[in-house]
């Protein structure tokens, strides 16, 4: 089918959940996209942060090809490696005691929402005061299901399909008094995602991550880190609130980890596993043979190919490059984020879309989020000299669409004019 082929048949038979651009990819080669006319693209979105090693990597291509010829499903009811041989390498890298396996990110909340409850109910069957409430922070996103979605704060995501999960409270972004004002005995869980994705490239701070565990700790709520964009690596670390300092009692994790394939996870400490029993929870798909053994073979490759360092290395000077362009263009307000998970803030949401869009013309692919977020999330094996284009490209365009003399009417990088 052709591309206007396509675009008929979508428009009348799917669900119309998605504004897609029109472009028809076709396939990838490193970290470029090739469309159905044979144009290339440098990703710079790979997939919404989930082709951690660009296209068409051989370590990719060779276990699908011999796990596909293998065992590709067997159900939970049967034993297979690959589960124990991720387990392995996920609680080492995480710090965290055992894991549990699904096939998206909202699945790998669920888990999180479901085991803090069952942990506190275990924890009220042992005398201890504590409720069912959840923190969960402003201009969060934590996904599309039901619990994930209520925890998630952008009201056009959520309010359509109330009522959603009950007992969530909203607490200000990076707001040590608001956190501590809306704590209490009643609280489960606290979730946090060290640095918001969707919210915009926003880290937290160190000391409000450090109440958060501590407030917790006082009474047994879990501290839960939603790493299913910043972890696996994309920070420079393996999970983001290792920049931190702190052992949460349960991440998530899904994007990156099995390569493009889909596979989650949440990864919680032997305390919080204590509240979960044979039957209590499951999936039929998750943590099947062939996502597990492509999971093993991405984090193998990242150690093998030390992508953490090069992701802290590329990350630095993309940055770096960020903030060069940000002295030049007083259209950027504020430059975000750490290792490859990066954002450059625009003093307007039109210019933020007309820059997504004529980098798109020039075959660049970033995106924008919370409207005036322009979002980098490449692959982690991304150049310098990669870098060097994209920021050629922006350069070009922000010279033409906000030139000095535009953008001086801003104070503080809110327009006054
Ligand atoms: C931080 C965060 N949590 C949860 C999710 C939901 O993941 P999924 O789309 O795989 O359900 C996302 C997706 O973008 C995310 O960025």
């Amino acid at each position: 089918m052709t591309l206007e082929e396509i675009k008929a048949v979508e428009a009348k038979l799917l669900l119309p959940t998605y504004e897609r651009n029109p472009i028809l990819f076709v396939r990838g080669e490193g970290v470029h996209l090739i469309d159905d006319r044979g144009e290339r693209y440098l990703d710079l979105l790979s997939g919404i942060g989930v082709n951690a090693l660009g296209y068409a990597h051989p370590a990719i291509e060779n276990v699908i090809a011999e796990q596909g010829k293998k065992l590709i499903h067997t159900s939970n009811l049967f034993f297979h490696e690959g589960q124990a041989e991720l387990a392995l390498r996920l609680t080492k890298m995480s710090g965290m005691d055992r894991a549990f396996f699904c096939n998206s990110g909202t699945e790998a909340m669920e888990a999180a929402l479901k085991l803090a409850r069952a942990h506190a109910g275990l924890l009220r069957s042992e005398g201890r005061t504590i409720g069912t409430k959840f923190l969960a922070l402003e201009n969060s996103f934590h996904g599309r299901t039901m619990g994930s979605v209520a925890t998630t704060h952008k009201a056009k995501y959520r309010e359509p399909f109330d009522p959603v999960m009950p007992g969530v409270e909203f607490v200000a972004f990076d707001d040590v008094e608001d956190l501590k004002a809306k704590f209490s005995d009643e609280v489960c869980g606290v979730l946090i995602e060290a640095i918001q994705g969707e919210g915009g490239i926003r880290p937290v701070s160190r000391e409000f991550m450090a109440v958060a565990r501590e407030l917790t700790r006082s009474t047994g709520a879990l501290l839960i880190c939603d790493e299913i964009q910043a972890g696996l690596g994309r920070t420079g670390k393996w999970f983001a609130y290792q920049h931190y300092d702190v052992r949460p009692d349960v991440a998530t994790i899904a994007k990156p980890l099995a390569g493009g394939l889909p596979l989650g996870a949440m990864l919680c400490t032997e305390e919080a596993a204590r509240a979960i029993h044979a039957g209590m929870h499951g999936t039929t798909f998750g943590g099947g043979p062939l996502a597990c053994a492509v999971a093993v073979a991405v984090i193998d490759t990242i150690e093998q190919e030390n992508l953490l360092d090069h992701v802290t290395d590329v990350g630095t000077y993309f940055h770096a490059r960020l903030n060069e362009l940000a002295e030049r263009h007083p259209a950027i307000v504020e430059v975000r984020g750490m290792g490859l998970m990066l954002a450059a803030e625009l003093d307007s949401a039109e210019l933020a879309k007309q820059v997504a869009g004529e980098m798109l013309e020039r075959r660049i692919l970033i995106n924008r989020t919370s409207e005036t977020v322009l979002r980098f999330l490449p692959p982690f094996i991304l150049g310098k000299d990669d870098v060097d284009l994209a920021i050629d490209a922006l350069d070009s365009i922000l010279t033409t669409h906000a030139p000095q003399e535009a953008s001086a009417a801003t104070i503080g990088g809110k327009r006054v004019g």
